[in-house]
Protein backbone atom coordinates (compact mmCIF):
# COMPACT_ATOMS: atom_id res chain seq x y z
CA UNK A 1 0.00 0.00 0.00
CA UNK A 2 1.52 3.17 -1.35
CA UNK A 3 1.96 6.01 1.82
CA UNK A 4 1.88 8.69 -0.23
CA UNK A 5 -1.18 11.27 -0.09
CA UNK A 6 -2.44 12.86 -2.94
CA UNK A 7 -0.95 16.56 -3.35
CA UNK A 8 -3.35 19.09 -1.03
CA UNK A 9 -4.67 21.80 -3.52
CA UNK A 10 -5.68 24.99 -1.13
CA UNK A 11 -9.52 24.82 -0.60
CA UNK A 12 -10.87 28.16 -2.31
CA UNK A 13 -14.40 28.96 -3.63
CA UNK A 14 -15.41 28.53 -6.79
CA UNK A 15 -14.97 32.06 -9.20
CA UNK A 16 -17.36 33.50 -10.40
CA UNK A 17 -16.88 35.40 -13.38
CA UNK A 18 -19.52 38.02 -12.60
CA UNK A 19 -18.32 40.98 -10.66
CA UNK A 20 -20.65 41.54 -7.23
CA UNK A 21 -22.65 44.53 -7.06
CA UNK A 22 -22.28 46.85 -4.80
CA UNK A 23 -24.45 50.11 -4.75
CA UNK A 24 -23.18 53.30 -2.06
CA UNK A 25 -26.09 55.43 -1.24
CA UNK A 26 -23.86 58.31 0.29
CA UNK A 27 -20.92 59.46 -0.34
CA UNK A 28 -19.75 61.55 3.09
CA UNK A 29 -17.70 60.89 5.80
CA UNK A 30 -18.13 56.65 5.92
CA UNK A 31 -19.18 56.76 2.58
CA UNK A 32 -16.04 58.22 0.69
CA UNK A 33 -14.20 56.07 2.80
CA UNK A 34 -15.84 52.83 2.45
CA UNK A 35 -15.40 53.43 -1.28
CA UNK A 36 -11.93 53.81 -0.70
CA UNK A 37 -11.07 50.95 1.34
CA UNK A 38 -13.47 48.85 -1.02
CA UNK A 39 -11.57 49.52 -3.75
CA UNK A 40 -8.15 48.59 -2.02
CA UNK A 41 -9.77 45.45 -0.42
CA UNK A 42 -11.17 44.08 -3.84
CA UNK A 43 -8.89 41.19 -4.61
CA UNK A 44 -8.68 40.21 -1.35
CA UNK A 45 -12.20 39.86 -1.10
CA UNK A 46 -12.37 38.24 -4.02
CA UNK A 47 -9.68 35.54 -2.75
CA UNK A 48 -12.11 35.44 0.02
CA UNK A 49 -15.55 34.74 -1.57
CA UNK A 50 -14.94 34.10 -5.10
CA UNK A 51 -16.33 37.17 -6.55
CA UNK A 52 -15.13 40.63 -6.99
CA UNK A 53 -16.90 43.07 -5.27
CA UNK A 54 -17.26 46.86 -7.62
CA UNK A 55 -18.67 50.00 -6.73
CA UNK A 56 -22.15 49.71 -8.73
CA UNK A 57 -23.15 53.37 -8.76
CA UNK A 58 -23.09 56.27 -5.71
CA UNK A 59 -26.17 58.27 -4.67
CA UNK A 60 -25.65 61.65 -3.14
CA UNK A 61 -27.92 64.72 -2.51
CA UNK A 62 -26.52 65.90 -6.53
CA UNK A 63 -25.66 62.58 -8.80
CA UNK A 64 -26.95 58.78 -8.89
CA UNK A 65 -31.23 57.39 -9.52
CA UNK A 66 -31.79 55.02 -6.47
CA UNK A 67 -33.99 52.80 -8.93
CA UNK A 68 -30.91 52.24 -11.27
CA UNK A 69 -28.40 51.76 -8.58
CA UNK A 70 -30.74 49.29 -7.14
CA UNK A 71 -31.24 47.22 -10.33
CA UNK A 72 -27.81 46.95 -11.13
CA UNK A 73 -26.54 46.07 -7.72
CA UNK A 74 -26.16 42.76 -5.54
CA UNK A 75 -26.43 44.56 -1.93
CA UNK A 76 -26.74 47.89 -0.99
CA UNK A 77 -25.06 49.89 1.48
CA UNK A 78 -26.84 52.74 3.29
CA UNK A 79 -24.70 55.33 4.49
CA UNK A 80 -26.81 58.42 4.39
CA UNK A 81 -28.26 58.24 7.82
CA UNK A 82 -31.02 59.91 9.55
CA UNK A 83 -34.81 58.51 8.99
CA UNK A 84 -36.13 59.54 5.50
CA UNK A 85 -35.02 59.02 2.62
CA UNK A 86 -33.01 55.78 4.69
CA UNK A 87 -35.90 54.06 4.96
CA UNK A 88 -37.57 54.20 1.83
CA UNK A 89 -34.38 53.33 0.51
CA UNK A 90 -33.56 50.54 2.55
CA UNK A 91 -36.81 49.10 2.53
CA UNK A 92 -37.06 49.50 -1.21
CA UNK A 93 -34.14 47.19 -1.55
CA UNK A 94 -34.95 44.71 1.18
CA UNK A 95 -38.06 44.75 -0.59
CA UNK A 96 -36.60 44.00 -3.77
CA UNK A 97 -34.71 40.63 -2.11
CA UNK A 98 -31.53 42.67 -2.35
CA UNK A 99 -29.34 42.57 0.98
CA UNK A 100 -28.97 45.71 2.82
CA UNK A 101 -25.60 47.11 5.13
CA UNK A 102 -26.29 50.07 7.44
CA UNK A 103 -24.38 51.98 9.80
CA UNK A 104 -27.78 54.00 10.64
CA UNK A 105 -28.54 53.43 14.58
CA UNK A 106 -31.29 56.22 14.08
CA UNK A 107 -33.19 53.95 11.32
CA UNK A 108 -32.54 50.72 13.13
CA UNK A 109 -33.38 52.39 16.45
CA UNK A 110 -36.61 53.22 15.63
CA UNK A 111 -37.65 51.36 12.94
CA UNK A 112 -35.97 48.16 13.38
CA UNK A 113 -38.96 45.43 13.40
CA UNK A 114 -40.20 46.85 9.92
CA UNK A 115 -36.91 46.65 8.33
CA UNK A 116 -36.27 43.12 10.04
CA UNK A 117 -39.88 41.85 8.63
CA UNK A 118 -38.99 43.23 5.73
CA UNK A 119 -35.83 41.34 5.56
CA UNK A 120 -37.32 38.15 7.01
CA UNK A 121 -40.16 38.32 3.82
CA UNK A 122 -37.86 38.12 1.26
CA UNK A 123 -34.83 36.32 2.24
CA UNK A 124 -32.65 39.40 2.20
CA UNK A 125 -29.84 40.01 5.04
CA UNK A 126 -29.37 43.19 7.00
CA UNK A 127 -26.24 43.51 8.92
CA UNK A 128 -25.26 46.71 10.69
CA UNK A 129 -22.04 45.99 12.89
CA UNK A 130 -21.13 49.69 12.30
CA UNK A 131 -24.14 51.03 13.71
CA UNK A 132 -23.40 50.40 17.65
CA UNK A 133 -19.89 51.06 18.67
CA UNK A 134 -18.02 51.86 15.50
CA UNK A 135 -15.62 49.18 14.61
CA UNK A 136 -15.89 46.98 17.72
CA UNK A 137 -17.83 43.91 16.56
CA UNK A 138 -20.34 43.75 19.30
CA UNK A 139 -22.63 42.39 16.94
CA UNK A 140 -21.15 39.83 15.94
CA UNK A 141 -20.41 38.90 18.93
CA UNK A 142 -24.24 38.76 20.72
CA UNK A 143 -25.65 37.74 17.05
CA UNK A 144 -23.07 34.60 16.71
CA UNK A 145 -20.53 33.80 19.63
CA UNK A 146 -22.88 34.51 22.33
CA UNK A 147 -26.56 33.23 20.25
CA UNK A 148 -26.95 30.15 22.84
CA UNK A 149 -25.37 32.12 26.17
CA UNK A 150 -28.30 33.34 28.73
CA UNK A 151 -27.38 37.18 29.01
CA UNK A 152 -27.51 38.65 32.13
CA UNK A 153 -26.97 42.64 31.26
CA UNK A 154 -25.12 44.42 28.42
CA UNK A 155 -23.00 47.78 29.93
CA UNK A 156 -21.34 49.87 27.11
CA UNK A 157 -19.81 53.23 26.71
CA UNK A 158 -20.93 53.37 23.02
CA UNK A 159 -20.31 57.34 22.36
CA UNK A 160 -16.80 58.40 22.02
CA UNK A 161 -17.39 61.70 22.25
CA UNK A 162 -19.15 62.22 25.88
CA UNK A 163 -15.61 59.82 27.20
CA UNK A 164 -13.48 62.11 25.79
CA UNK A 165 -15.58 65.22 27.16
CA UNK A 166 -15.17 63.30 30.65
CA UNK A 167 -11.55 61.98 30.20
CA UNK A 168 -10.98 65.83 29.92
CA UNK A 169 -12.85 66.61 32.81
CA UNK A 170 -11.71 64.31 34.44
CA UNK A 171 -8.18 65.63 34.34
CA UNK A 172 -9.61 68.84 35.45
CA UNK A 173 -10.94 70.41 32.25
CA UNK A 174 -14.48 72.10 32.71
CA UNK A 175 -17.56 70.73 30.59
CA UNK A 176 -17.63 73.46 28.08
CA UNK A 177 -13.69 73.60 27.62
CA UNK A 178 -13.29 69.73 27.25
CA UNK A 179 -16.73 70.40 24.29
CA UNK A 180 -14.14 72.78 22.96
CA UNK A 181 -11.47 70.51 22.90
CA UNK A 182 -13.55 67.56 21.54
CA UNK A 183 -14.75 69.81 18.54
CA UNK A 184 -11.33 71.09 17.80
CA UNK A 185 -10.32 67.42 17.46
CA UNK A 186 -13.13 66.05 15.25
CA UNK A 187 -14.90 64.35 18.40
CA UNK A 188 -17.61 66.49 18.61
CA UNK A 189 -19.78 67.85 15.90
CA UNK A 190 -20.53 71.82 15.77
CA UNK A 191 -24.21 70.53 17.51
CA UNK A 192 -22.96 67.73 19.76
CA UNK A 193 -26.39 68.01 21.31
CA UNK A 194 -27.46 63.86 19.81
CA UNK A 195 -24.10 63.00 21.70
CA UNK A 196 -23.77 64.79 25.01
CA UNK A 197 -27.66 64.40 25.89
CA UNK A 198 -27.37 60.70 25.43
CA UNK A 199 -29.83 59.96 22.37
CA UNK A 200 -26.90 58.94 20.31
CA UNK A 201 -25.98 56.03 23.08
CA UNK A 202 -29.89 55.63 23.89
CA UNK A 203 -30.66 53.89 19.88
CA UNK A 204 -27.27 51.81 20.27
CA UNK A 205 -28.60 50.44 23.10
CA UNK A 206 -32.38 49.97 22.14
CA UNK A 207 -29.91 47.69 19.26
CA UNK A 208 -28.75 46.09 21.31
CA UNK A 209 -31.47 45.22 24.07
CA UNK A 210 -32.98 43.40 21.09
CA UNK A 211 -29.80 41.73 19.75
CA UNK A 212 -29.04 40.72 23.75
CA UNK A 213 -32.87 39.66 25.25
CA UNK A 214 -35.20 39.26 22.08
CA UNK A 215 -36.91 42.23 22.96
CA UNK A 216 -37.87 44.91 20.61
CA UNK A 217 -37.13 47.92 22.11
CA UNK A 218 -37.56 51.42 20.60
CA UNK A 219 -35.30 54.63 21.04
CA UNK A 220 -38.57 56.24 22.83
CA UNK A 221 -38.77 53.80 25.33
CA UNK A 222 -34.82 54.12 26.55
CA UNK A 223 -34.47 56.93 29.20
CA UNK A 224 -31.46 58.86 28.62
CA UNK A 225 -29.65 61.71 30.77
CA UNK A 226 -26.42 63.33 29.42
CA UNK A 227 -23.54 64.65 30.64
CA UNK A 228 -24.40 68.63 30.32
CA UNK A 229 -24.95 69.03 33.80
CA UNK A 230 -21.84 67.44 35.47
CA UNK A 231 -19.60 69.62 36.98
CA UNK A 232 -15.78 68.83 37.41
CA UNK A 233 -15.91 69.10 41.19
CA UNK A 234 -18.36 66.36 41.33
CA UNK A 235 -15.81 64.09 38.88
CA UNK A 236 -12.91 65.39 41.83
CA UNK A 237 -14.76 64.11 44.64
CA UNK A 238 -15.59 60.63 43.53
CA UNK A 239 -12.10 60.37 42.59
CA UNK A 240 -11.12 60.76 45.99
CA UNK A 241 -14.10 58.08 46.81
CA UNK A 242 -12.27 55.80 44.58
CA UNK A 243 -14.98 56.47 41.90
CA UNK A 244 -14.20 57.48 37.83
CA UNK A 245 -17.42 58.88 35.80
CA UNK A 246 -18.54 57.43 32.17
CA UNK A 247 -21.50 57.83 30.48
CA UNK A 248 -22.94 54.27 30.88
CA UNK A 249 -25.65 52.50 28.40
CA UNK A 250 -27.39 49.50 30.48
CA UNK A 251 -29.54 46.70 28.90
CA UNK A 252 -30.24 44.12 31.90
CA UNK A 253 -32.57 41.49 33.22
CA UNK A 254 -34.23 43.28 36.34
CA UNK A 255 -37.40 42.15 38.13
CA UNK A 256 -38.50 39.62 35.78
CA UNK A 257 -38.35 42.25 32.89
CA UNK A 258 -35.45 44.21 30.95
CA UNK A 259 -34.52 47.86 31.77
CA UNK A 260 -32.66 49.47 29.09
CA UNK A 261 -31.62 53.18 30.10
CA UNK A 262 -28.49 55.53 29.73
CA UNK A 263 -26.72 57.69 31.97
CA UNK A 264 -23.87 59.15 33.54
CA UNK A 265 -22.63 56.68 36.43
CA UNK A 266 -19.66 56.22 38.67
CA UNK A 267 -17.46 53.30 38.45
CA UNK A 268 -15.16 51.39 40.93
CA UNK A 269 -11.51 51.56 39.30
CA UNK A 270 -11.74 47.58 38.75
CA UNK A 271 -14.89 47.64 37.03
CA UNK A 272 -13.93 46.63 32.91
CA UNK A 273 -15.40 50.05 31.51
CA UNK A 274 -13.23 52.06 34.03
CA UNK A 275 -9.90 52.24 32.32
CA UNK A 276 -11.90 53.16 29.14
CA UNK A 277 -10.51 56.68 27.96
CA UNK A 278 -10.47 59.10 25.58
CA UNK A 279 -12.78 58.49 22.14
CA UNK A 280 -12.88 54.69 22.83
CA UNK A 281 -16.18 52.96 22.52
CA UNK A 282 -16.53 49.37 24.76
CA UNK A 283 -19.23 46.97 25.85
CA UNK A 284 -19.08 44.27 28.52
CA UNK A 285 -21.48 41.63 28.26
CA UNK A 286 -22.33 39.30 31.23
CA UNK A 287 -23.92 36.25 31.49
CA UNK A 288 -23.62 32.76 33.87
CA UNK A 289 -21.61 30.94 31.30
CA UNK A 290 -19.08 33.41 30.47
CA UNK A 291 -18.69 35.45 33.27
CA UNK A 292 -17.60 38.72 31.62
CA UNK A 293 -16.05 40.11 28.24
CA UNK A 294 -15.05 43.55 27.21
CA UNK A 295 -14.36 44.39 23.97
CA UNK A 296 -13.14 47.69 22.67
CA UNK A 297 -11.51 50.00 19.83
CA UNK A 298 -12.57 52.83 18.02
CA UNK A 299 -15.84 53.89 18.17
CA UNK A 300 -16.17 56.00 15.31
CA UNK A 301 -14.69 57.56 12.44
CA UNK A 302 -14.91 57.23 8.84
CA UNK A 303 -12.10 54.48 8.16
CA UNK A 304 -12.97 52.98 11.16
CA UNK A 305 -16.83 52.92 10.63
CA UNK A 306 -16.07 51.94 7.01
CA UNK A 307 -14.26 48.72 7.97
CA UNK A 308 -16.92 47.74 9.92
CA UNK A 309 -19.20 48.03 6.87
CA UNK A 310 -16.64 46.08 4.71
CA UNK A 311 -16.76 42.97 7.10
CA UNK A 312 -20.61 42.99 7.08
CA UNK A 313 -20.22 43.12 3.09
CA UNK A 314 -18.21 40.00 3.30
CA UNK A 315 -20.15 38.31 5.57
CA UNK A 316 -23.21 38.80 3.37
CA UNK A 317 -21.36 37.58 0.31
CA UNK A 318 -20.18 34.36 2.46
CA UNK A 319 -23.42 33.75 4.41
CA UNK A 320 -26.68 32.77 2.81
CA UNK A 321 -28.46 34.30 5.96
CA UNK A 322 -27.82 36.90 8.31
CA UNK A 323 -28.19 35.81 12.02
CA UNK A 324 -31.56 37.44 13.57
CA UNK A 325 -32.18 36.28 17.33
CA UNK A 326 -35.38 34.92 18.27
CA UNK A 327 -37.92 37.25 19.69
CA UNK A 328 -38.70 36.79 23.15
CA UNK A 329 -40.10 40.18 24.48
CA UNK A 330 -39.37 40.71 28.40
CA UNK A 331 -41.94 44.05 29.45
CA UNK A 332 -39.60 46.99 30.04
CA UNK A 333 -38.75 48.30 33.22
CA UNK A 334 -38.43 51.50 34.49
CA UNK A 335 -38.17 52.63 38.32
CA UNK A 336 -34.38 50.78 38.53
CA UNK A 337 -32.86 50.49 41.43
CA UNK A 338 -29.02 52.24 41.64
CA UNK A 339 -26.61 52.92 44.22
CA UNK A 340 -26.41 57.08 43.61
CA UNK A 341 -23.58 59.69 44.72
CA UNK A 342 -25.37 62.81 46.17
CA UNK A 343 -23.74 66.03 46.26
CA UNK A 344 -24.94 68.92 48.68
CA UNK A 345 -24.02 72.30 49.31
CA UNK A 346 -24.85 72.71 52.98
CA UNK A 347 -24.19 75.85 55.67
CA UNK A 348 -22.71 73.75 58.60
CA UNK A 349 -24.78 73.36 61.24
CA UNK A 350 -25.31 71.45 64.11
CA UNK A 351 -27.71 68.08 63.03
CA UNK A 352 -27.35 68.95 59.39
CA UNK A 353 -26.35 65.56 58.72
CA UNK A 354 -28.55 63.41 61.14
CA UNK A 355 -31.35 65.58 59.42
CA UNK A 356 -30.26 64.35 55.87
CA UNK A 357 -29.90 60.95 56.61
CA UNK A 358 -32.98 60.84 58.40
CA UNK A 359 -34.86 62.51 54.78
CA UNK A 360 -32.99 59.18 53.39
CA UNK A 361 -33.54 56.61 55.41
CA UNK A 362 -37.19 57.57 55.21
CA UNK A 363 -37.29 56.72 51.96
CA UNK A 364 -35.56 53.52 52.57
CA UNK A 365 -31.70 54.45 51.79
CA UNK A 366 -29.07 53.74 53.44
CA UNK A 367 -25.32 55.30 53.31
CA UNK A 368 -22.31 53.48 52.18
CA UNK A 369 -20.18 56.36 52.63
CA UNK A 370 -19.73 60.27 53.48
CA UNK A 371 -16.92 62.74 53.46
CA UNK A 372 -17.69 66.63 54.21
CA UNK A 373 -15.34 68.84 52.52
CA UNK A 374 -14.70 72.53 53.41
CA UNK A 375 -16.69 74.63 57.01
CA UNK A 376 -19.11 77.07 57.93
CA UNK A 377 -21.48 78.35 55.22
CA UNK A 378 -19.21 76.69 52.81
CA UNK A 379 -19.33 72.84 53.24
CA UNK A 380 -20.28 70.60 51.22
CA UNK A 381 -21.01 67.06 51.75
CA UNK A 382 -21.06 63.95 49.10
CA UNK A 383 -22.45 60.46 49.83
CA UNK A 384 -22.93 57.19 48.32
CA UNK A 385 -25.98 55.32 49.76
CA UNK A 386 -26.56 51.93 48.73
CA UNK A 387 -28.99 50.80 45.99
CA UNK A 388 -32.94 52.93 46.34
CA UNK A 389 -35.12 52.96 43.34
CA UNK A 390 -34.87 55.98 41.33
CA UNK A 391 -38.46 57.30 42.24
CA UNK A 392 -37.72 57.10 46.16
CA UNK A 393 -34.43 58.72 45.21
CA UNK A 394 -36.23 61.89 43.82
CA UNK A 395 -38.38 62.28 46.16
CA UNK A 396 -35.74 62.45 48.77
CA UNK A 397 -33.76 64.39 46.93
CA UNK A 398 -36.88 66.75 47.00
CA UNK A 399 -37.11 66.72 50.57
CA UNK A 400 -33.54 67.59 51.19
CA UNK A 401 -33.67 70.53 49.06
CA UNK A 402 -36.41 71.63 51.43
CA UNK A 403 -34.11 72.24 54.33
CA UNK A 404 -33.25 75.06 55.16
CA UNK A 405 -29.51 74.85 55.46
CA UNK A 406 -29.44 73.24 52.01
CA UNK A 407 -27.54 76.27 49.76
CA UNK A 408 -27.90 74.70 46.34
CA UNK A 409 -30.19 71.89 45.07
CA UNK A 410 -28.79 68.92 45.27
CA UNK A 411 -27.03 66.40 42.69
CA UNK A 412 -26.92 63.18 42.38
CA UNK A 413 -25.65 60.55 40.10
CA UNK A 414 -25.75 56.72 39.99
CA UNK A 415 -23.21 54.03 41.04
CA UNK A 416 -22.60 51.19 39.55
CA UNK A 417 -21.44 49.01 42.54
CA UNK A 418 -20.21 45.87 41.60
CA UNK A 419 -16.50 45.69 42.14
CA UNK A 420 -15.01 43.42 39.42
CA UNK A 421 -11.65 41.69 40.41
N1 LIG B 1 -19.06 59.58 10.88
C1 LIG B 1 -18.83 58.59 11.74
O1 LIG B 1 -17.77 58.50 12.39
C2 LIG B 1 -19.88 57.51 11.94
C3 LIG B 1 -19.65 56.50 12.89
C4 LIG B 1 -20.60 55.47 13.06
C5 LIG B 1 -21.75 55.48 12.29
N2 LIG B 1 -21.95 56.51 11.40
C6 LIG B 1 -23.18 56.47 10.62
O2 LIG B 1 -22.84 56.40 9.24
C7 LIG B 1 -23.84 57.05 8.46
C8 LIG B 1 -23.18 58.09 7.56
O3 LIG B 1 -22.54 59.05 8.37
P1 LIG B 1 -21.52 60.12 7.75
O4 LIG B 1 -20.80 60.71 8.91
O5 LIG B 1 -20.74 59.53 6.63
O6 LIG B 1 -22.55 61.20 7.15
P2 LIG B 1 -22.21 62.44 6.19
O7 LIG B 1 -20.75 62.72 6.17
O8 LIG B 1 -23.14 63.54 6.57
O9 LIG B 1 -22.61 61.92 4.72
C9 LIG B 1 -23.95 61.71 4.33
C10 LIG B 1 -24.00 61.39 2.85
O10 LIG B 1 -25.35 61.11 2.53
C11 LIG B 1 -25.75 61.91 1.43
N3 LIG B 1 -27.14 62.27 1.55
C12 LIG B 1 -27.72 63.03 2.52
N4 LIG B 1 -29.04 63.17 2.26
C13 LIG B 1 -29.28 62.50 1.11
C14 LIG B 1 -30.42 62.29 0.31
N5 LIG B 1 -31.61 62.80 0.65
N6 LIG B 1 -30.31 61.54 -0.79
C15 LIG B 1 -29.14 61.03 -1.15
N7 LIG B 1 -27.98 61.20 -0.47
C16 LIG B 1 -28.07 61.92 0.66
C17 LIG B 1 -24.88 63.14 1.48
O11 LIG B 1 -24.84 63.70 0.18
P3 LIG B 1 -23.97 64.97 -0.23
O12 LIG B 1 -22.55 64.43 -0.36
O13 LIG B 1 -24.54 65.43 -1.50
O14 LIG B 1 -24.11 65.94 0.92
C18 LIG B 1 -23.55 62.55 1.94
O15 LIG B 1 -22.83 62.04 0.84
C19 LIG B 1 -24.85 57.62 9.47
O16 LIG B 1 -25.90 56.71 9.65
C20 LIG B 1 -24.04 57.72 10.74
O17 LIG B 1 -24.83 57.66 11.92
C21 LIG B 1 -21.04 57.50 11.20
Amino acid sequence: MSSELPAMSPERPAMSTEPFSVGLLGFGTVGSAFATLLQQRAAHIERLTGRLPVLGGTLTTTEGSFPEILDSSDLIVELIGGIEPAREYVLGALGAGKHVVTANKQLLSQHGEELFDAARARGAQLRFEAAVAGVVPVIRVLTESLAGAHVERVHGIVNGTTNFILSEMTRGSSYEQALAEAQRQGFAEADPSEDVSGRDAAAKMAILARLAFGTPVHLDQVPYEGIEHLQTDDLQYARELGLGLKLIGTAERRDGGLSVRVHPAFLYSGHPLASVNGPFNAVTVESDAITEITMSGPGAGGRQTASAVLGDLVSAMLSPVAPSPPLDPLPLVQDVASGFYIHMEVADRPGALASIAQVLGEQGASIKSVAQHGLGEHARLVMVIHPLAESRLREALKRIAALDFLRSTPRAIRVIEEEFM
